[in-house]
């Protein structure tokens, strides 16, 4: 496949897209009674106009039809009609109705399964992560690198008042130490909420954590010592690294698939030849390809892994933001052998800066209160307070609606303004719940050189590599969705877009002005030679 540049843009010479993904933010359909039943009106239309049986221009069904044929009222095809119009999915036009805006449909394919070595690597983690979160507090970069839920999106201020008030309640009781454990009523609600997933736990085999990030940590030192070898996805969450490297672990990347998580053989082929002796995956929405797998793969995933005596780790910091019906199950919920142990916190959905996570396992607590003990001893008191104290009010679901439902729309946005900014080739991830991207860039794009370029312009983004052990990932990029939509994230990612447009012009040979050029060196990943994915449409 070549290359063209056209009007600043670059596109592959093949004619029209390759149609891929399903619909942005769709996922399992929505069953009236269990979703708002507008958002599953939204996303019966967003599913037509992302297939591509209603074009740009196109008349979208009426609201009368769309309540004759499902069911519902008036006012609600109304209002699934005007969040579409909010989302840039239809335009109102006076007096004739409704109809699907001009490059509506999202025909960008997602990345293919990755292809790792499969072979143990020692952690060198690049010198840009330390930068991340540096760049994270300026104000002055577009926040989409770090995976850091905007506050004010979070309507943190809420939870706030449950600490001042527990403050208040407890006088400076607060301003002590906590068992090994943490608070007694925040590890009580923590296992409450567990029983929805089906999971039942008691509060003795939860402890509270500082962040996932200390859970992880202790879950590692339970069932590994140094020189021993984790498998992961590929691409994996660069904290994950950062921890494995500070706990001399090693790292075995596994290929992992957008949409469906880690290979099955390839876990297979690792078990047999004894590389690993821990595995440690996302539960949903993986950081950063946002994959979750199936009931029936995780539980092929724990028989294996029974089967072969490797405990599993599991990290669900993102399955609270699902945009399907219903939560997808972590593997504990699912381990007939109760080996799994599970890591979480509520980083992502409500308070990033309080620092609690927790972590849950029965077979392993007794050595996680020894490395409590030795690393932090305990926790902060009066977080936990405040933390129990909103979940046992019912606000935190109340909340969690609301997130889920922002960044929803904020991935709807990112993709539609990724699909119209960026070069054509790009593929993105369309995560069915979290908050983050990713984006591969035609190569020979890099994305550690646009992220020089990005950051002297003002943009923020996690460049692929850094997702890695071995060198991968080179042309991708991670962005998050975490920050309300504004015409400045907007304006940023279209910055993105921009100057992969030039790289991608540059290494061609061809600067981005108007006119169709040839470009022989530059190749989008696997277009000509691999068969279009399972997801592309015709
Ligand atoms: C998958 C994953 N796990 C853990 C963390 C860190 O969690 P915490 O901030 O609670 O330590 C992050 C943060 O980005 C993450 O994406």
């Amino acid at each position: 496949m070549t290359i063209t540049v056209v009007a600043g843009r670059a596109r592959p010479c093949d004619h029209g897209r390759v149609a891929g993904g399903k619909a942005v933010g769709g996922g399992r359909r929505a069953r009236p009674g269990h979703a708002f039943r507008y958002e599953a009106t939204a996303r019966f239309i967003t599913e037509l106009v992302d297939r591509g049986t209603l074009i740009p221009g196109a008349r979208v069904p009426s609201l009368r039809q769309i309540t004759r044929q499902h069911g519902v009222s008036l006012s609600t095809a109304l209002q699934a009609y005007r969040t579409l119009e909010d989302r840039g999915i239809l335009q109102v036009r006076p007096q004739s109705g409704f109809y699907v805006a001009k490059g509506a449909p999202i025909l960008l394919e997602t990345p293919p399964i990755s292809r790792p070595p499969a072979r143990p690597t020692t952690v060198a983690l690049s010198s840009v992560v330390p930068k991340l979160l540096e760049y994270a507090a300026d104000p002055d970069l577009v926040p989409l690198g770090c995976a850091i839920p905007d506050a004010e999106l979070l309507a943190a201020g809420r939870l706030d008042r449950f600490l001042a008030r527990a403050a208040r309640a407890k006088g400076i009781g607060y301003n002590t130490y906590t068992v090994a454990k943490g608070d007694p009523r925040l590890r009580r609600e923590i296992a409450r909420r567990a029983l929805r997933w089906g999971q039942v736990l008691s509060p003795e085999d939860v402890a509270i954590t500082c962040g996932c990030t200390e859970a992880l940590v202790l879950a590692l030192k339970a069932v590994s010592r140094p020189g021993d070898t984790i498998a992961v996805e590929s691409p994996t969450y660069f904290g994950f690294l950062q921890v494995l490297q500070g706990l001399h672990l090693r790292a075995l990347e596994l290929p992992t698939d957008a949409r469906s998580g880690i290979d099955l053989g390839a876990l297979q082929r690792v078990l047999r030849a004894r590389s690993v002796t821990a595995c440690l995956l996302s539960s949903s929405f993986n950081n950063p390809l946002g994959c979750t797998m199936s009931d029936e793969k995780k539980k092929a995933v724990l028989a294996l892994l029974a089967r072969h005596r490797v405990p599993l780790i599991e990290d669900d910091i993102y399955g609270d933001i699902y945009f399907g019906d219903e939560r997808p199950r972590p593997f504990m919920a699912l381990d007939p052998h109760g080996g799994t142990i599970y890591c979480s916190s509520f980083s992502k959905t409500i308070a990033p800066g309080y620092r609690v996570g927790w972590i849950a396992t029965r077979r392993h607590m007794a050595k996680v209160v020894d490395s409590k003990l030795a690393l932090t001893l305990c926790g902060p008191a009066l977080p936990q307070a405040a933390l129990a104290e909103f979940l046992s009010s019912g606000g935190y679901d109340r909340h969690l609606r609301r997130v889920r439902r922002t960044f929803r729309e904020n991935i709807e946005r990112m993709v539609r303004t990724i699909d119209r900014a960026f070069p054509r080739g790009t593929r993105v991830s369309r995560p069915d719940g979290g908050f983050v991207l990713w984006v591969q860039l035609p190569k020979p794009v890099s994305s550690r050189e646009l992220f020089e370029a990005a950051v002297k312009k003002g943009v923020c983004f996690v460049p692929g590599d850094v997702f890695s052990t071995s060198s991968r990932y080179a042309n991708c990029l991670r962005v998050s969705c975490g920050s309300a939509w504004h015409a400045r994230i907007e304006r940023g990612l279209e910055t993105l877009g921009e100057l992969a447009s030039a790289a991608l012009a540059e290494s061609c040979g061809a600067t981005p002005t108007p006119g169709r050029r040839r470009c022989r060196r530059a190749a989008v990943p696997g277009a000509s030679s691999r068969p279009p994915s399972p997801r592309a449409r015709p």
